[in-house]
Order: structure tokens, then C-alpha cells, then sequence
């Protein structure tokens, strides 16, 4: 019998490439950037399965340049590089790869908040610059973080995990989601659930974002919701870069309508070096790695793989974002 054909968009954990190699033909691009557009249609052509990144745009002229196209599985949790309504019209299964990635971004979330609020990259900048000249008392004030009110935006998996780091560190947690949790899970997690957002923005101390990028949650945050926050606000995005208005953020810090930023994403990736956003000091910013830990990035793509395999032998994959294609 003939292997189904694979093309895997970068090279991925070894574990995971043999997984593949045991059931497909596999060709991986070995390029440390994405593929161009034009090359992930070639490949297409004659596959029945995708193993992609983030960074690959999977739209409608991939799909309709790969006829035998049964599985995309994707190498992250998000997936709006997919256009999963294409996808699902054609019967192809998309995989994304949520659950084993959680609680590492979480730490990261808190990782950024923390480093924000206590100016950690700048202070290190500063010694490395040989600007440490004695004990200031005034010398790089930052944010207490216990006791401050942390606001989540987006209490999915993520979301509750970072509500766990906060309670224990004595923080009052408040949420906003479209879809509230039931009062015993807000109690197990101790967070309050805020109906309205700019509610959230005004109240809280740090403010997280934990939603998908969709068209409803575009530039959720522009100026008129910094006009909102605190002037001691501290703005943490490790989710997508679109879903903050960016040149509102560069204007907000500039004039310290809020106190600081830490972004591990950014609306273009990489951010333009001529990005205004480099020229702040009250800014952290990360290449896109809250998820990039060794075992999360080995967990990750072997789920991605599982996903893959599954969908090659036409099985919805374990983690399906469209199993009613699976019924076409
Ligand atoms: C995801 O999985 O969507 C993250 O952005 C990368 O881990």
C-alpha cells in the first residue's frame, strides 16, 4: 500500500519527525524562515496532510492547490493563520494543539508581569551599562504585584492558570470573558467576573489578555480603552499581536497614560526594527516564546504529529477545532 504523503512546514522535534516517518512519506522544509507562499503551494500539490506553523498562512489557494488535502494540524494552540470555514467546507480536518501547552505560557504571562511591574529588563540594562553608581532610594521604582488587582481578559485554560499564579501571590483577580464560569469554578479559582470591560480596564492593575485573535477581538484594546486604565496600568499580551492597537499602546506608554507593557507578541512578527515601540524603555518585548519551553515544544509537536496521523487515516485527531468536517 502506498504511505499518504506529508509536508511539514519546519523542522520539528526529531521524536516527532520519526512518529511521521513511520506511517508517511514526509518531506520537511528545512529553511530556518516559513516557507514562501509560493512554495507551500508546490508542496501542497500532492499531499494529504500539512504539518504547519503559526506563521504559515493556510488559506483558500492552499487548499484548493492540494485536491487530496485531508489534515492540516498546526503546531500552536492558535490557529487564525487557518481559515478553518474554508477548510471544513473542503473536509479537511484541522489539528491545533491545546492542553500540553497551558501552563507553561501561564508561567510566561506571570513571567512578563513580573518583570513589568518590577522593571527587571531595564534594571539589567542599566547595571550592564555601568550606570550603577550607589543605592538610590528612588533608583528604578516599580509595582508591588501581592495585593494588586489583576485583570484577566479571556479566562479559557490559560487565563485560569495565570488566576492561580495571581492567588498565590495574594492578588484580588477579576475576568472578563463572554462566556462566564459557573459560581463553583469561580470560586475554586477565586476570581470575580466583571460583565462589562471597560469595568475591568478601569479597576485593575495589571491586565492580561487571554483571548483568540477573531475579527471581535481585533484591536480590542485601542485608546479609547488605555483612556481607561490606571496611570500605574501595566498591559500584558502573550496571546496575538493584532488584538491590541499598537500605535495607541506606543502613544499610551510614551506619555505614560499607562505605567509599562510586556508583549511576547506583536502585531507584525517580527516587530519592524524601525517599530517605535523599540524606542521605549517601559516596554518588554519578546520574540514570541511563552509556549518555548523543551518539554512543552517536544509535547506540542508530538500532539501536532498525533493530530497529523490521525487525520491521515481519517480520524477526527484528538485535538479537532472542526470536527464537522469530518462528516462531508
Ligand atoms: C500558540 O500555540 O498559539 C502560541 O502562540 C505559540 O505557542
Amino acid at each position: 500500500m502506498t504511505k499518504p504523503k506529508v509536508y511539514v512546514t519546519r523542522m520539528i522535534a526529531q521524536e516527532a519527525l520519526d512518529m511521521i516517518a513511520q506511517v508517511a512519506e514526509m518531506k520537511v522544509w528545512s529553511g530556518e524562515l516559513p516557507p514562501p507562499h509560493e512554495s507551500l503551494l508546490e508542496e501542497a500539490r500532492d499531499v494529504d496532510g500539512l504539518l504547519t506553523l503559526l506563521t504559515d498562512k493556510i488559506d483558500a489557494s492552499v487548499m484548493q492547490a492540494a485536491p487530496k488535502l485531508k489534515v492540516i494540524s498546526n503546531l500552536a494552540v492558535g490557529y487564525d493563520n487557518i481559515d478553518v470555514t474554508e477548510a471544513t467546507k473542503r473536509g479537511i480536518v484541522v489539528g491545533n494543539t491545546s492542553g500540553v501547552l497551558t501552563e507553561t505560557t501561564a508561567d510566561f504571562a506571570f513571567a512578563l508581569l513580573m518583570a513589568a511591574a518590577r522593571r527587571v529588563s531595564e534594571a539589567d540594562a542599566f547595571t550592564k551599562k555601568g550606570q550603577w553608581k550607589t543605592w538610590g532610594p528612588m533608583l528604578l521604582l516599580g509595582q508591588d504585584i501581592h495585593h494588586a488587582t489583576l485583570g484577566i481578559i479571556g479566562l479559557g485554560r490559560i487565563g485560569a492558570e495565570l488566576a492561580k499564579r495571581a492567588k498565590g501571590f495574594n492578588m484580588k483577580v477579576l475576568y472578563y470573558d463572554e462566556i462566564r464560569r459557573s459560581e463553583e469554578e469561580e470560586k475554586q479559582l477565586g476570581v470575580e467576573y466583571i460583565s462589562e470591560l471597560s469595568t475591568l480596564l478601569s479597576q485593575s492593575d495589571f491586565i492580561s489578555l487571554h483571548v483568540s485573535l477573531t475579527p471581535k477581538t481585533h484591536h480590542l484594546l485601542g485608546a479609547a480603552q488605555f483612556a481607561l486604565m490606571k496611570p500605574t496600568a501595566i498591559l500584558i499580551n502573550n496571546s496575538r499581536g493584532p488584538i491590541v492597537d499598537q500605535k495607541a499602546l506606543y502613544e499610551a506608554l510614551k506619555s505614560r497614560q499607562i505605567f509599562a507593557a510586556a508583549i511576547d507578541v506583536t502585531e507584525v512578527e517580527p516587530i519592524p526594527l524601525e517599530d517605535p515601540l523599540l524606542t521605549l524603555d517601559n516596554i518588554i518585548i519578546t520574540p514570541h516564546i511563552a509556549s518555548a519551553s523543551v518539554a512543552t515544544r517536544t509535547k506540542m509537536a508530538t500532539l501536532a504529529v498525533a493530530n497529523l496521523i490521525a487525520g491521515l487515516r481519517g480520524q477526527i485527531p484528538p485535538h479537532c477545532v472542526n470536527p464537522e468536517a469530518s462528516k462531508g
